[in-house]
């Protein structure tokens, strides 16, 4: 876990595309995949520059959680993400450890990932994501 590179930072956002037209068209970001995730409710609208990727998620819904996490703001800054050779390995490790799950089992992320969150109370507050890559990037 400590190794673990950074997989993408993530920000919920009301205006999906004025969003991603500020990170591809000003800031310079590439789109690397757009897609619907069911699982999380939401668009999610990956853009990389380097080796940076931030994730921009759209709610589907706005009477949902993360909708609700966003409130009126534009966007806000959702949850950091790092990448796991054994995603399962490191949440039975964690969940000895004492850290608090999301998920217990993990779920379909984005991009073909798999992942699982960690309780913001067990992390000092930041929603921290695991996430195990199924296809190179
Ligand atoms: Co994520």
């Amino acid at each position: 876990m400590i190794d673990a590179p950074l997989d993408h930072v993530a920000i919920v956002v009301r205006d999906l595309e004025a969003t991603l037209e500020l990170y591809t068209q000003t800031l310079g970001f590439s789109p690397v995949y757009r897609e619907i995730v069911a699982d999380q409710g939401v668009e999610a609208a990956g853009v990389r520059s380097g080796d940076a990727v931030i994730e921009l998620l759209r709610p589907l819904c706005e009477d949902s959680p993360i909708a609700r996490f966003r409130g009126d703001a534009a966007t806000r800054l959702h949850h950091t993400a790092y990448r796991v050779d054994d995603i399962r390995a490191e949440l039975a490790r964690l969940k000895a450890a004492g850290v608090r799950l999301i998920d217990e089992e993990p779920r379909r992320g984005a991009h073909g990932n798999t992942v699982a969150f960690l309780h913001p109370k067990s992390t000092g507050g930041v929603l921290i994501e695991l996430c195990q890559r199924s296809s190179p990037r």
